[in-house]
């Protein structure tokens, strides 16, 4: 596409989900509500920007209706694909391949399985790509600059490049990259469309070296290298500033109250917050709780497990499976242990922010577990707004435990015993040092905050 057809932003930023959603009510009026996660924080950097431009997808009933009406923020534009290619591009590919082939969760015999339906979804795949590339094409500025984030988006920086080989294109990876014997589970084109999908870019970013030099490794094995395309590490960090502002406002003081008048006096509280996600591995984190009360009854009565699980990616049956195995575990935790005034998990499914602060300022122990994660941001969350200190259960698997390993209790995540016994350790750790540990966790957690990670990709990019 010639320069004279270009458009005007000068930086853009494209992602499966906005920094907005759209709901419709009954009587047809659109309410905004603004989305949570490190990707929108991250990227809530460009806001200031007057010629930026963030490049998203409707996502439901809601945004479409927005993108019909002509209702939008400034700065973002919304596209309207076709509902299905969406729904198998997002469900099929990107949730129920990408997702799986990254966390490494497929559960063989069964799966994965990669037949006709699996080649219907890669189309819709592909033609969500190009619908993605081709706005771009159309709004960026000749020589502007375009950051495409995610396992949704892994063709676009090569269809880009054919359609603007005058932008600078970088492409961000939230998510682990799969070591090479498990991405090449993936039919050998696909592997190899989508990599070279990727090397299109300019610059390509990973949230740690781990799986910078994974994304590596499979290139060298499926195409022989990574063909001159540059690859850099950037560790998003949690947002002090804000987080520390937004978790003493009134809301998040109220829900502190009810909190404590929840859990009752003098008990140490467990407190874990996550999507509803199998990778976020909340049934064996349940499990190995359920371990220590059974192995040491001294702490039955005197401690509460607080577990926040925010129902994810319910179009996918398996995600409902988990989410009622979460809530069973709960519930058989609760009969088995529970008291007439004692309730051993608080099990809470309503997304609610101010709520999540609160329990970040109240627990003693926080439990991160994931089998496999690209960061976790809640693990470097806790320590910037906990009020007396907590100590931090820490996966090793979860991208936060590089910079968080010195003063997190580290575990296996498929290892209940070790958990357990973590939990224990957790619990009994002085007030002195989990105060001490907290505060050079926070250091750690904040060494890179959304807005500066954001601003190093975009330099890195232009330079
Ligand atoms: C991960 C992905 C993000 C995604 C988020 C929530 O953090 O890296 O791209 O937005 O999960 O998942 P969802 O499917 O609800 O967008």
């Amino acid at each position: 596409m010639a320069s004279e057809q270009a458009g005007a932003a000068q930086v853009l930023v494209a992602s499966n989900r906005g920094p907005v959603t759209y709901s419709l009510g009954a009587d047809g009026t659109l309410d905004a509500k603004r989305g949570g996660g490190g990707l929108v924080s991250g990227l809530s950097a460009i806001g200031d920007e007057a010629d930026a431009l963030w490049v998203c997808s409707a996502l439901g009933d809601g945004d479409r209706e927005a993108v019909r009406r002509g209702v939008g923020e400034p700065g973002v534009r919304m596209l309207d694909i076709d509902a299905a290619v969406h729904a198998d591009a997002y469900n099929g590919i990107a949730n129920s391949v990408l997702w799986f082939v990254h966390h490494m969760l497929y559960q063989t015999p069964l799966e994965p399985a990669f037949g006709p339906e699996f080649r219907a979804q890669w189309a819709a795949y592909e033609t969500y790509n190009r619908a993605f590339a081709e706005a771009l094409a159309h709004e960026a500025a000749p020589g502007a600059a375009v950051l495409v984030q995610d396992y949704h988006l892994a063709l676009v920086p090569g269809m880009l490049r054919e359609l603007r080989a005058d932008l600078r294109i970088g492409h961000f990876s939230h998510t682990p990259w799969a070591p090479v014997d498990y991405f090449r589970l993936l039919p050998d084109d696909i592997a190899e469309q989508l990599l070279r999908g990727m090397l299109g870019a300019d610059r390509l970013g990973f949230l740690t070296g781990r799986w910078a030099d994974a994304f590596t490794a499979c290139c060298v094995a499926v195409l022989g290298g990574t063909s001159g395309t540059r690859i850099g590490v950037h560790g998003l960090g949690a947002d002090a500033d804000f987080l520390r502002e937004r978790s003493r406002r009134p809301d998040v003081e109220e829900r502190l109250a009810a909190l404590r008048e929840q859990i009752g006096p003098d008990r140490k509280i467990i407190v874990r917050v996550d999507r509803t996600e199998l990778s976020k591995n909340i049934v064996r984190g349940l499990g190995a709780y359920r371990q220590l009360l059974a192995e040491r009854p001294e702490w039955r009565e005197r401690v509460v497990h607080v577990a926040f699980a925010y129902p994810s990616r319910q179009d996918l049956a398996v995600y409902c499976d988990y989410t009622a195995e979460v809530a069973r575990v709960a519930e058989a935790i609760n009969s088995a242990y529970g008291t007439a005034g004692w309730t051993p998990v608080v099990l809470h499914v309503k997304d609610d922010f101010a709520r999540s602060l609160a329990a970040y300022r109240l627990a003693d122990v926080a439990l991160v577990n994931p089998i496999r994660d690209g960061m976790n941001l809640v693990a470097k969350e806790v320590p910037v707004v906990s009020d007396e200190g907590c100590a931090l259960v820490l996966s090793r698997e979860a991208g936060a435990h590089e910079e968080l390993a010195e003063d997190a209790l580290t575990i296996n995540p498929y290892d209940v015993s070790a958990t357990a016994a973590a939990l224990h350790e957790a619990l009994v750790m002085p007030p002195e040092e989990r105060a001490e540990r907290t505060k050079r966790l926070a250091a750690a957690a904040t060494a890179l905050p959304p807005a500066q990670w954001f601003l190093d990709q975009l330099q890195a990019l232009t330079t």
